[in-house]
């Protein structure tokens, strides 16, 4: 179950009906069993239908904004899934929400929301992850200001065509905005497609003091 479900969505994405089995594969070792899982940028809603069929015990809560919310709630509504939660409104311009989770799962989100966002989104969500917690970022990424691949550098190209605020992003500003609200990058997996799967950790106050040599 899973695929059947999302064929009919509204605002179907292709892209995410291939990478579904390839995330769930890294998610399944990064996730504990019973895990709390908020998803920024939902989208029409494959991917949480998706890993709620095949991560373990899983709680996912979707979330999204316009133009995609509405037909997110559209899409999951009457689908009665086990660790299922309804979708809730979230712009990460005004990160509102409150609540405790042990990860954040964010994919291809970053690349079309405003860079200057990237600090909001940080602060939200190490404000939600318990110690420990975990954020992970699927999509790609900039090294040292360059694309991994021609294909990458295109596809820039044809996000700022529609929105110059889009872009794919520097892995090193991404990192070190999160290193200011105690998330360290932990694992940078190569994905199809030429996407990379980031994972950071969120410190303790603690872990945070003694890395830094105090
Ligand atoms: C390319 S879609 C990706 C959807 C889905 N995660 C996937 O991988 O198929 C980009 C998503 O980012 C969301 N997004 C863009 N700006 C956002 C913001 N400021 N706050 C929250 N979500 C945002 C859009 O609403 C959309 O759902």
């Amino acid at each position: 179950m899973g695929n059947e479900v999302s064929a009919n969505f509204e605002l179907f994405n292709n892209a995410a009906d291939n990478n579904q089995q390839f995330i769930a594969d890294e998610l399944k070792w990064l996730l504990v069993p019973g895990a709390r899982v908020l998803e920024i940028g939902s989208g029409s809603g494959q991917h949480a239908v998706y890993f709620v069929n095949h991560l373990k015990e899983v709680n996912w809560q979707p979330a999204d904004k316009e133009p995609y919310f509405g037909a997110l709630e559209r899409n999951l509504k009457g689908i009665s899934l086990s660790g299922l939660e309804k979708p809730i409104y979230l712009d990460v311009a005004q990160f509102v929400i409150t609540g405790s989770f042990d990860a954040v799962f964010c994919a291809n989100v970053m690349h079309i929301m405003s860079a200057d966002l990237i600090p909001s989104i940080m602060a939200g969500v190490a404000n939600l992850l318990d110690d420990g917690g975990l954020l992970i970022l699927y999509g790609p990424y900039k090294y040292k200001g360059d694309f991994t691949t021609e294909s990458n550098a295109k596809f820039d190209e044809w996000l700022k065509s529609r929105d110059v605020r889009s872009g794919i992003r520097d892995i090193e500003l991404v990192q070190a905005e999160a290193r200011t609200r105690l998330l360290e990058l932990i694992e940078d997996i190569p994905m199809p497609a030429n996407n990379r799967l980031l994972v950071f950790r969120k410190l303790s106050e603690n872990d945070a003091v003694s890395d830094s040599g105090f």
